[in-house]
């Protein structure tokens, strides 16, 4: 069974020495379960900052949050996360981090099940032929891979995903979209992901939230029709309307900046 998640009222401040930084401020989100949620907005807008709040590594300062109605206290299985910082285990290699990753689902499996399964988790991001290979033997995207392998090998029903595929090629990059989606869509999983790309969220979402400096600035509900292929995609006229729509939100802000900037 897939989770429903209410942020309801959220606050954040960074507390450093002297100062504090509210990074958000008064959020609310509903989010149904099996959802697919992209969230969207310039650097700094305070989108890893929620994810922190949703894995729970970081408290609301005010406001909470809830999964199926109870409250969050700090991380748990439940929710699978992929760091924009991706970080693996430097002591294990590619596939013992997607073993540790299968152990953590707290499944029952036998040890050839679980070799089998990391198996096919690494095949599935390419990476098979590096199975053995450790993180520093890695790129960066290879790393990112190995990240988003053992994320999903969690089997959570939350699926929490800062820019994973930020560093992995065009081509892959689709094959990857294409099996996130799938595996969210087949297992309802609820889906959180947090992207610079306009393409990539219209692609993904059913509902995307575009953020400004710690807040949520519009939410659009994505109804063009499933499974999207992206070939097809971009040629409707839906598409092309919620592009538009998505790249003035993202990008009249910048122009704004730069104005403002340009006339100092
Ligand atoms: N540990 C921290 N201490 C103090 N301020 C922080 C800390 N982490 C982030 N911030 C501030 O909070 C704000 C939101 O940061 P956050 O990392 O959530 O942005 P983001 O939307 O994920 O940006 P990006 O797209 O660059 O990843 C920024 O102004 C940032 O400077
Ligand atoms: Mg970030």
């Amino acid at each position: 069974m897939a989770h429903k998640i209410e942020i309801e009222h959220v606050s954040f401040e960074y507390e450093g020495k002297k100062t504090k930084f509210p990074a958000l401020n008064n959020i609310n989100i509903n989010i149904k379960e099996g959802e697919f949620i992209c969230l969207l907005g310039n650097s700094g807008c305070g989108k890893s900052t929620l994810l922190s709040i949703l894995s729970g590594l970081n408290k609301p300062s005010s406001g909470r949050l809830l999964i199926d109605g109870n409250e969050v206290v700090g991380p748990g299985v439940d929710r699978a996360v992929v760091f924009q910082h991706y970080s693996l285990f430097p002591w294990l290699t590619a596939k013992g981090n997607v073993l540790f990753g299968i152990k953590q689902s707290g499944k029952k499996y036998s040890k050839a099940e679980r070799n089998e399964l990391a198996n096919n988790y690494l095949k599935s991001v390419e990476l098979f032929e590096a199975k053995d290979k450790y993180p520093n033997e890695l790129s960066g995207g290879m790393q990112q891979r190995v990240a988003v392998a053992r994320a999903l090998a969690l089997e959570s029903n939350i699926l929490l995903m800062d820019e994973p595929f930020g560093a992995i090629d065009p081509k892959l990059r689709l094959e990857l979209q294409e099996l996130v989606l799938r595996l969210s869509k087949d297992n309802k999983k609820t889906v959180i992901f947090v992207t610079h790309d306009i393409d990539e969220a219209l692609l993904l979402a059913d509902r995307i939230f575009v953020m400004e400096p710690g807040r949520i600035k519009e939410e659009l509900k994505v109804n063009l029709k499933t499974p999207r292929k992206r070939e097809e995609l971009v040629k409707t006229e839906e598409y092309q309307e919620l592009y538009q729509k998505l790249f003035s939100l993202f990008y009249d802000r910048i122009r704004e900046d730069i104005y403002e900037e340009t006339m100092l």
